[in-house]
């Protein structure tokens, strides 16, 4: 349900695509949409079982809270439909004449159904000419090409889907929403597509769509209406709207979108926080190069690429070798790279020590002098190490790849393991272990770093891994009489910082904690620093709605993006408008 009552900050439609196999199915589905707050519904007749036009079509319109778009996709199209073509377009004839609000039409054959509705066409309807790429998404050019095309067929909105092989893609349906003179629907389909679907409310999109249920249900790339509403806070997003994200490969795990949206809505702050699924840094940063997006977390695989691609890097991260947290600053567009991995692992950490020894923090870093054992030697292991260190600890690294672990190793002077040599290391007892590498991480929850019999030697053991809270490393590790620290605590640790950063406004602590512990996984903890195995940590538990995608609104003064790609020009802006 949509929540707040706060007034729209821009037109942006929310559809819901209703794929029912039955009408009955259907008119189910509307009414959830309604419920759910969705603005229209998207009718695919192209997946119904049986259909029969006229009594059908009636009952949908008549039952129909919404306003209501018909759409009867062509296999060609990438629909289900087979059948005649002429009978086809009959259809969508007789949902205009019956009262629908839209019809969806393609534009291989919008030219002829257009001349063939003229003259008879409600005033109310308005009908999306509609393109799909599956393949790719084209050029600037190319694109500002075919949105004139799709214009001169008479369309009264115009809907453009392509496909992201990168998420840099979608920059360039940004710059054809932006520009275009009429309604238009600029969505990129697939994973990497994902910000097109909840930036188009920034970017002026006449409409995204919304499925009704999400997990397994919706389509890769397709949010659900209540993430749009709920977690993106769809309606607030306007062309001022500071755009942030996580960055990484992959990244669908994350949780920051969650936590700093949650926290930008109790802040009063205008800004989205979306997942950024990247595969080449440098080239995304270039491409989103605009103040409008403003500040980015960095994780896996490219907090290490991360340091070269900012102009200037704090001293700590340049140390570390990684930076987690861009921020770009608005006078110039520079950017600036930091780390705060560290800090909330560390202090949590020690309060894990200092609660199991039952000491208090004056008598200095109970890290001091320990046996600090790193399992990884990529960003979030450099950020260990390195805290590590600084707290006077003995550090050895531990790493698949060797040589990475013996220059980490060298650089914060310490000693170097592969991670077949960790198996059989226990030079000492009651030292303290940190996994930062990403095994035990959903969905491969049964992995662990270390054999069990191991973690006796440790009187301290933290994972970084926070999806699931509890992994089978941290089980094991407790049962084994270790003192476990879970990744949550860094995350939330890390997380405060960046938000002040991002936002120049201190951080809703008690927000964070709220939201993470409000936030359902598989195995929860109400406590993030959880005790040893005598003190045991208070447990609570441990039909694709793909629709292609849509429509409709004034023009909207936009904020320019920049982009690296082609320029739209002029010529390809208006022809044929
Ligand atoms: N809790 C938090 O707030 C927080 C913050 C940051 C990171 N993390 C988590 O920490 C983990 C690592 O992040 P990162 O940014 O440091 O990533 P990264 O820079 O890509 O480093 C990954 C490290 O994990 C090792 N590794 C990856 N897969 C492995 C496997 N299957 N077997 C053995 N070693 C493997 C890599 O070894 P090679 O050198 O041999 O490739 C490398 O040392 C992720 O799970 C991330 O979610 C959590």
């Amino acid at each position: 349900m949509e929540t707040g009552g706060k007034p729209r900050k821009n037109p942006t439609l929310i559809c819901a695509p209703i794929m029912g196999d039955s009408i009955d199915k259907m008119v189910v589905d509307i009414a959830k949409a309604k419920a759910s707050s969705a603005d229209l519904v998207e009718i695919r007749l192209d997946s119904l079982k049986s259909f029969n036009p006229h009594e059908d079509l009636k009952i949908l319109i008549k039952e129909c809270p919404l306003p209501i778009l018909f759409t009867y996709r062509p296999m060609w199209e990438g629909g289900q439909y087979n059948g005649d073509e002429e009978e086809r377009l009959d259809v969508l004839r007789l949902a205009m004449e019956l009262g629908a609000d839209y019809i969806d039409v393609e534009f291989k054959v919008a030219h002829e159904f257009l001349k063939s509705i003229q003259g008879k066409k409600p005033e109310k309807l308005k009908v999306i000419v509609s393109s799909h790429n599956y393949q790719n998404t084209p050029s600037v050019e190319e694109l500002g090409n075919l949105v004139a095309r799709i214009q001169s067929t008479g369309a009264d909105i115009v809907k453009i889907a392509t496909t992201a092989l990168e998420i840099t893609d979608v920059a360039r349906i940004f710059q054809i929403t932006v520009h275009t003179q009429i309604p238009i629907i600029g969505l990129v389909m697939g994973d990497r597509g994902l910000i097109s679907r909840i930036l188009c409310g920034k970017f002026g999109g006449y409409l995204t769509f919304g499925t009704l249920e999400g997990g397994l249900k919706s389509a890769p790339g397709q949010p659900t209406i209540e993430d749009l509403l709920n977690l993106y806070n769809f309606r607030q997003l306007g062309p001022d709207t500071k755009v942030y994200g996580i960055i990484g490969k992959p990244v669908g795990h994350s949780k920051s979108p969650l936590l700093y949206n949650e926290a930008f809505k109790s802040a009063g702050f205008n800004g989205v926080y979306v997942h950024l699924l990247v595969d080449d840094l440098a080239k995304f940063l270039h491409t989103f190069s605009s103040t409008d997006f403003a500040g980015f977390s960095c994780t896996i695989p490219h907090k290490e690429a991360a340091v070269q691609c900012c102009d200037e890097v704090d001293p700590v991260a340049k140390s570390i070798g990684a930076v987690n947290c861009i921020i770009r600053r608005p006078s110039d567009g520079k950017l600036f790279g930091y780390n705060t991995d560290y800090v909330g692992a560390i202090s949590a950490i020690e309060d894990g020590l200092q609660a199991r020894s039952n000491t208090s923090s004056s008598a200095g870093s109970p890290l001091a002098g320990k046996l600090f054992v790193v399992i990884g030697a990529g960003g979030a292991g450099k950020a260990l190490a390195y805290g590590a260190k600084q707290k006077g600890a003995r550090v050895v690294i531990a790493n698949r790849t060797f040589e990475r672990a013996k220059e980490l190793a060298d650089i914060i002077g310490g000693d170097a393991l592969s991670l077949a040599d960790l198996a059989h290391y226990h030079p000492e007892e009651g030292m303290i272990l940190a996994n930062t590498t990403s095994i035990g991480m959903q969905p491969k929850i049964d992995e662990t770093p270390v054999p069990k019999d191991i973690l006796k030697h440790y009187s301290l053991v933290f994972d970084a891994v926070y999806t699931p809270k509890i992994t089978r490393l941290l089980r094991e590790a407790e049962e084994s009489g270790a003192t476990i620290v879970s990744g949550l605590e860094m995350f939330i640790g890390q997380a405060y910082e960046q938000f002040e950063r991002f936002t120049g406004l201190p951080a809703p602590k008690e927000q964070f904690q709220k939201t993470m512990s409000n936030e359902e996984l598989p195995v929860e903890v109400t406590g993030f620093v959880v005790g040893s195995a005598d003190d045991k940590p208070a447990h609570k538990g441990s039909g694709a709605q793909e629709s292609d995608e849509d429509e409709s609104t004034g023009s909207v003064a936009m904020p320019e993006i920049d982009c690296d790609e082609l320029e739209l020009t002029e010529a390809g802006k208006f022809a044929g408008a």
